[in-house]
């Protein structure tokens, strides 16, 4: 099945049509909005105390390239520049840096640990003065840093994986190759303890670099998402809700109160479905009749994993809101498993499937369920995600939405690798330039689940010209 591109609706009113054609409902400006016109992506917005300037976010995205201390590279500090000069006010975490080494996603991930203070710094300077040079202040600009444990997705050495996992998931262990009998993975409470201990000390890493908030990371199937899911696991990490968000809350409460100056805001996969089969034909779930009532999801209903349940969201973002988390970005999912609901895309990576449904759909999915949420939760501030597969049309939707109220900021991850000046030529030019548009062409994704370092091949000079631009190519053409 093909799906029309985005780059073939030539105007709005294409992209309405298709959006109708679809069934979907989406508000959608006539044109970009410059802030001299209002755009609404312009206003500020408070947030734990904090003004931000605007209303663009750029999301956390790691490039696998941080040298094998945990230190930036070169490549690390660039991608970090252009997040300074994006325009955007809010950069949300920068990228999942790991709070111990068997955490990490891969061997080149940045480390939040002591060994790595510097390199901390050195980011948050990187940005920091770029934003500066580009706009003339920073005063206004909202950074943290994201904190993780990779859980089942850990590679710490390696391409091999080195799971730690929450619970033994039955499709997930397939999926990876986890033998469902080997208890040694699976964390004990005890090592769960000392785990809340190395989150609080990155946090504490993290603030003594500078940077104003930390995001405890609880998406895309890592530890602290998988812990949501562990309907499974008996003791004070799972069962009920308030068993299985209990790491998640006892890291932010601890980090609350061991640095209350500290903002602390969670990145949180609302609602997950079902892993899909990789293939090189149209995505299809892997089979699950025998699983059901399905125990192995969170924001899922147990009935029909395929559908949505925003019912423990909800109660969750509410719990967090009470313990005093300032913001929360909405994702979903996880890229390792379901990829086309978290980053929708046109082209697969190679890990993947063909697009089971046109990437609108997930890009309505997302938008309309963090509106959902926003709804319930309206003290909670939220970023959206799921913008990039609007193309050219992605300011268009993002001013509609955060006007209506349905989002409190509008997040970018590819995007900005292509284009990283997309938010401030909408902001000062109501335009953009067509030709950085980020097509889902997944190379960003492709790479790295080869081993190579991400970067957006296709459209950035920079890694076109680079050695593993044509291993990517031959990597594909196998
Ligand atoms: C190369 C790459 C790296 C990413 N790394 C992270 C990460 O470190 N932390 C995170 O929360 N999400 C990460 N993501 C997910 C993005 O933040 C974002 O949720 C996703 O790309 C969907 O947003 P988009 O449609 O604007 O691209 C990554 C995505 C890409 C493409
Ligand atoms: S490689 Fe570039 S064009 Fe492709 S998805 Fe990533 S950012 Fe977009």
């Amino acid at each position: 099945m093909s799906y029309p591109k985005i780059a073939q609706l030539k105007e709005v009113a294409a992209v309405r049509a298709r959006l109708a054609e679809l069934g979907l409902e989406l508000p959608i400006d006539d044109r970009i909005l410059t802030s001299a016109e209002g755009s609404p992506l312009a206003e500020p917005l408070d947030v734990g105390g904090f003004r931000i300037g605007n209303r663009w976010c750029i999301h956390p995205m790691e490039g696998w390239d941080a040298n094998a201390d945990g230190s930036p590279s070169e490549y690390t500090q660039r991608r970090w520049h252009n997040f300074g000069r994006s325009g955007a006010k809010w950069i949300w975490g920068g990228e999942a840096a790991a709070v111990e080494q068997g955490g990490r996603a891969n061997p080149r991930q940045t480390l939040a640990t002591p060994a790595n203070r510097a390199g901390l710094t050195t980011l948050l300077s990187t940005l920091e003065e770029a934003h500066r040079t580009s706009f003339g202040r920073a005063d206004d600009l909202f950074v943290g840093l994201q904190l993780t444990h990779s859980g089942r997705f850990a590679r710490p050495h390696s391409k091999q994986l080195e799971p730690r996992i929450a619970y033994h998931h039955p499709l997930l262990d397939k999926k990876f190759g986890i033998d469902p009998h080997d208890q040694s993975i699976v964390w004990t409470d005890d090592e769960l303890d000392g785990l809340i201990e190395r989150f609080v000390a990155a946090a504490g890493l993290a603030r003594e670099a500078g940077f104003r908030f930390v995001d405890v990371k609880a998406c895309h199937g890592y530890l602290l998402h998988e812990f949501l899911s562990a309907f499974t696991r008996p003791g004070r990490f799972g069962g009920d809700l308030a068993g299985r968000s209990r790491l998640l809350s006892e890291i932010v409460s601890r980090v609350r109160a061991t640095y209350p100056d500290l903002i602390v805001c969670v990145r949180l996969s609302v609602f997950d479905t079902l892993p899909y089969q990789t293939s090189r034909e149209v995505g299809q779930p892997m089979p699950y009749d025998d699983l059901l009532p399905y125990r192995y999801g969170f924001g899922c209903r147990a009935d029909d994993p395929t559908q949505i349940d925003l019912a423990e969201p909800i109660a969750l973002v509410k719990q967090l809101a009470a313990l005093g988390v300032a913001a929360v970005n909405v994702s979903c999912g996880s890229p390792y498993y379901n990829p086309h609901i978290q980053r929708p895309a046109i082209f697969p990576p190679s890990d993947g499937y063909q697009p089971p449904e046109d990437p609108l759909v997930g890009v309505v999915r997302q938008i309309r369920t963090t509106a959902e949420l926003k709804r319930a939760v309206p003290e909670m501030p939220l970023v959206g995600t799921g913008y990039t597969y609007l193309q050219d049309y992605a300011t268009h939707v993002a001013q509609a939405v955060v006007r209506a109220g349905w989002v409190d900021a509008v997040g970018l991850g590819r995007m900005v690798l292509s284009y990283p000046e997309l938010p401030a030529d909408t902001l000062a030019h109501g335009r953009t330039d067509r030709k950085r548009i980020c097509r889902t062409f997944s190379d960003c994704t492709t790479a790295p689940r080869n081993g190579l370092i991400s970067g957006c091949y296709p459209l950035d000079a920079y890694y076109k010209r680079l050695p593993e631009a044509a291993q990517l190519r031959g990597l594909k053409s196998d």
